[in-house]
């Protein structure tokens, strides 16, 4: 019998590798860390002072503000790493104050209530077409979207772009964006407190991009935002109407999550489906 003598880089990498492929690119250290500390450490030092490296990166492409908005009328209190009400009610007012889409995206980059924040490279606020007929809103960026700064990059964001390739809809043609703009980290999924803070914004986004038709892509989207407890694979594939605060309505279709496509692609022809209602409800839209 030969014995095989590895090579410990070979093998360190491989390992790397595997760890990469099964989704954990989160490293953990002997010595456990506090991240609520180190976060509310982080925004009590005044931005100017801080190593720029440790703050939160800004999404490389795609609906970038032009121009820095100045400072909204409000009394910031001391940012914090824990969620607490708070937090939820300055993100309500500092997203119903936003009068454009520039400046409600100033004003999550400015904003230091929510914990997600801290952990995230990026804040992903949205990408497409603000004019759009159809927005899509999913729930949270994934690590390859948290890399590059745009919601649905990875290969969730492949499969949907084929979603509505099929339907005959370009993806930049279209509007998406995600209820929580920053990665829960390890893609958990984001506590209902995290949903509650980040709510203001999506709801303000929706309400200025003003879609024709608004699609629910998974059941995080469609609960929180259609505020129901059902499961996605019952109240996909039927309309239901969106309020805004305006009072304004939007006929909204929840659908199947393209994430859980990729693992029970036996069920793409009930997304197929629910898409093709989309493209024939902005027919006999208009
Ligand atoms: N899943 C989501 O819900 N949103 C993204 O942007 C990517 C994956």
């Amino acid at each position: 019998m030969t014995a095989t003598v590895s090579d410990p880089l070979l093998d360190l990498h491989a390992l790397l590798a595997f760890y990469a492929e099964a989704g954990v690119d989160d490293a953990l250290t002997d010595e456990p860390a506090n991240r609520f500390m180190q976060a509310a450490r982080q925004a009590d030092t005044p931005r100017a002072a801080t190593n720029a490296a440790a703050q939160p990166r800004e999404p490389r492409r795609s609906l970038q503000p032009p121009a820095a908005q100045p400072s909204p009328p409000i009394q910031r209190s001391q940012a914090t790493a824990v969620p607490d009400e708070q937090q939820a009610a300055m993100a309500r007012q500092l997203a119903a104050e936003a009068t454009s889409l520039e400046e409600l995206h100033q004003r999550m980059v400015s904003f230091d209530g929510c914990n997600l924040k801290f952990t995230a490279k990026s804040l992903v606020f949205a990408d497409g077409n603000p004019q759009a007929s159809i927005m899509l809103v999913g729930e949270a960026p994934g690590r390859d979207e948290d890399i590059e700064g745009r919601p649905f990059v990875g290969r969730s964001g492949q499969l949907l772009d084929r979603m509505l390739a099929a339907i005959g809809v370009d993806r930049n043609s279209v509007y998406i964006a995600n209820v929580i703009p920053w990665r829960p980290p390890g893609n958990r999924a984001p506590t209902p407190h995290e949903t509650e803070i980040c709510r203001p914004f999506i709801e303000r986004q929706i309400e200025l991009v003003a879609p024709k038709v608004l699609v629910h892509l998974g059941g995080a989207s469609a609960k929180t935002l259609l505020n129901t407890t059902e499961g996605i694979l019952r109240l996909r594939g039927n309309w239901r109407t969106y309020a805004s605060a305006s009072g304004a309505t939007i006929p909204a279709m929840p659908t199947l999550h393209p994430a859980y496509l990729l693992r029970t692609p036996a069920h793409k022809r009930l997304a197929w489906r629910d898409f093709l209602e989309v493209k024939m409800k902005l027919r006999s839209l208009g």
